[in-house]
Parts: structure tokens; C-alpha cells; sequence
């Protein structure tokens, strides 16, 4: 069962993603699989993670880097793949390697699933209006 959220504002999805963090929810050596539709706040939790594990690091959209690195932390964007020769022609399994002390994060991960057959920590973020979101953690402790 997941735990469910609410937040009101792209601050709380931040917020929220720290205490995740925070409280040892989500760690090192987790793979964290984003779903949400386009503007849902997959990037501000990102933020809120990297807020956590390297506060000295801007996040920004890696929509067309398809990842960014933030010390040990690896966040992807895949909106723009759409088979598994996309995933491996911009070398993504290659960033697995020593997956246990990176922090791996995946925005668009529906559009990969299919490719991929590691566990994964899935976050659900559902846009209920403008400024209201459902959060489901799919943590593990
Ligand atoms: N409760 C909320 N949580 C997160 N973002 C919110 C919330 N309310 C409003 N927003 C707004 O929604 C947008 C979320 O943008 P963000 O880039 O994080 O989404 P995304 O899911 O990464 O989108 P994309 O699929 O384009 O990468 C921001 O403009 C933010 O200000
Ligand atoms: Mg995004």
C-alpha cells in the first residue's frame, strides 16, 4: 500500500520529497520512477530530493540533456524516448553501474518500464487542479 499526499503548492512537493528523504525513505542506492502527466511537479520532487542529498546543486529539466548530474544523483527526462534502441543509444544502462551510491531519478519512467526490470521506488503524482496534488509513495519502509 502506498502512503498518499496532498500538496497545495510546488514548495510542499519539494517539501515533501526532502522528508522522504529526510526520514530514510528514499536513500542511495534507490531507483526513483516518476509518473505524472506534463506539469504534475516530477520536477519540483526532484528538487526537493536533490535539496536533500546535494543542497549546493540547482536542478533544472533534463527534457533535452535527457540527464543531469547532481553530485551522486543522475535525474533523467525520458518524455523523448520511445524504444528500448533510444535507451541504449544515449547510454543509459551504462549509468547503472554502481547504481547502490547513486541516487537514479526518472522522470517519464512510463515511458521505459517496458526496458527495465529493476526495483524501483515509484511515485505517482496526480494534478487534481491548478495547484492540488495526490502523491503516492510507493516507498518501502
Ligand atoms: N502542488 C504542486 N506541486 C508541484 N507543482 C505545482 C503544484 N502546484 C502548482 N505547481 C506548478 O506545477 C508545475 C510543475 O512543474 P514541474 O516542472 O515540476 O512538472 P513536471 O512533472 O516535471 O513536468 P514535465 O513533464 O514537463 O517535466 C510548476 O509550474 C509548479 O509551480
Ligand atoms: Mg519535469
Amino acid at each position: 500500500m502506498p502512503e498518499a499526499y496532498i500538496t497545495y503548492s510546488e514548495r510542499e512537493t519539494e517539501e515533501l520529497a526532502f522528508k522522504l528523504a529526510e526520514n530514510g525513505k528514499i536513500k542511495y542506492g534507490d531507483i526513483i520512477a516518476l509518473y505524472g502527466e506534463l506539469g504534475a511537479g516530477k520536477t519540483a520532487f526532484t528538487r526537493g530530493l536533490a535539496g536533500y542529498f546535494a543542497p549546493e546543486c540547482r536542478v533544472t529539466s533534463p527534457t533535452f540533456a535527457l540527464v543531469n548530474q547532481y553530485g551522486n544523483i543522475f535525474h533523467f527526462d525520458m518524455y523523448r524516448i520511445n524504444s528500448e534502441d533510444d535507451l541504449l543509444s544515449v547510454g543509459f544502462y551504462d549509468y547503472l553501474d554502481g547504481a547502490g551510491e547513486k541516487l537514479i531519478i526518472i522522470e517519464w519512467f512510463d515511458k521505459i518500464e517496458g526496458f527495465f526490470d529493476e526495483e524501483t521506488v515509484k511515485i505517482e503524482i496526480i494534478k487534481l487542479n491548478e495547484n492540488e496534488r495526490r502523491i503516492y509513495a510507493y516507498t518501502r519502509n
